[in-house]
């Protein structure tokens, strides 16, 4: 049997999951653990480097996290699913990496750039703040991974982390495997406020919001504008509660919500009630299963162990080869 591709992908553990996060990336990562190697893990050191003044809840959304992602369909027994700081390997190779990544590829990062301005709350001139893509290539190189499944806006450190390794390899020998990223072709989903969903901006419909919560954040989506009155026609692919039906809801009833909004047949009140309607379902089997999961943390301990150890293995042998190479430690 020829050796299935390797994936790898993380998210950190700072916030609850939401439908963005479903559509964008986890939906990708449920496909393809059928068909690759994945490894999936909750970056909590990487949490850490922008929320070290209060990482109380870290522990919490690590939790929280696996137990969305269980629920949703990432299965244990077909990927790997591993916090990151439970394998010091990342720690390790994150120092290897820090030797040779100059200083001007980081500086230049857009997220880094970005984040430094707008996450003004808090203090990001530090020396883990800055390294966080190199500890991003640790976690991407030490599983060998050929895809790493990506937002758009993570392009620059996959680029970033494929410099790194051209710059090893080139210094100690063909060791690391450049990965290449996979952007979902998925456009990202609007939040209630027709901005980009995110826990940051408020305007999120979380995976695990009560069926209530849910049906009061979709009665307060944002609709076309133009549909002022109840008989105005609208535009469908300007409103962002559409955007929610193009992701939830099937083809032929998604045809008459197009044609009711454009002929003003259906008003906003009644195209966001159904959608309602079917999220509340559509999330019915997640919530039950997500309850199961949280009432038994030893489980959800097992798969964690699981986890690590499986990765462990995979992490350790290309640590090994990365020391080797460079020629650190005693000889073995
Ligand atoms: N930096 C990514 C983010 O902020 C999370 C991440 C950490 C990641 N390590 C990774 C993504 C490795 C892919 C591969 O979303």
């Amino acid at each position: 049997m020829p050796k299935r591709l390797r994936v790898l992908s993380g998210h950190r553990p700072t916030g609850l999951l939401h439908l963005g996060h479903l559509v964008g990336a986890l939906s990708n990562w449920i496909r393809m653990q059928e068909e690759f190697d994945c490894f999936f893990t909750v970056v909590d050191w990487h949490a850490l480097t922008s929320d070290y003044a209060d990482p109380r809840r870290i522990r919490e959304y690590v939790v929280e996290t696996v137990a969305d992602w269980i629920a949703s369909g990432l299965d244990p027994e077909k990927c790997t699913i591993f916090v990151q700081s439970d394998v010091k390997e990342h720690a390790e190779m994150h120092l290897l990496l820090s030797m040779i990544t100059p200083l001007p590829w980081l500086e230049r990062v857009p997220t880094y750039k970005e984040q430094k301005q707008q996450l003004i709350d808090r203090d990001l001139n530090t020396y883990g703040f800055l390294g966080y893509p190199v500890l991003q290539a640790a976690d991407i190189v030490l599983y060998r991974a050929d895809f790493v499944p990506v937002g758009e806006d993570q392009l620059p450190h996959i680029e970033l982390t494929r410099e790194i390794v051209r710059r090893f390899n080139a210094l100690y020998g063909p060791v690391l495997v450049e990965p290449a990223a996979r952007t979902t072709p998925i456009p990202r989903l609007p939040g209630s406020d027709g901005r980009k969903m995110s826990k940051s901006y408020g305007n999120a419909v979380n995976l695990s919001d009560e069926p209530d919560v849910m049906m009061s954040k979709i009665a307060k989506y944002m609709t076309d504008p133009a549909r002022q009155r109840r008989n105005d026609p609208g535009n469908p692919l300007v409103c962002p509660a559409f955007a929610l039906h193009q992701a939830f809801t099937q083809e032929s009833r998604l045809a008459e919500i197009d044609s009711g909004c454009r002929s003003a047949s259906l008003g906003c009140v009644d195209c966001k009630s159904d959608l309602a309607g079917r999220l509340r379902d559509r999330f019915e089997a997640f919530r039950e299963k997500r309850r199961e999961l949280l009432t038994k943390p030893e489980a959800l301990n097992d798969i964690l162990e699981d986890g690590a150890r499986r990765a462990r293995q995979v992490a350790a042998g290309t640590l090994q080869a990365a020391r080797d190479a460079v020629g650190i430690g005693h000889a073995r």
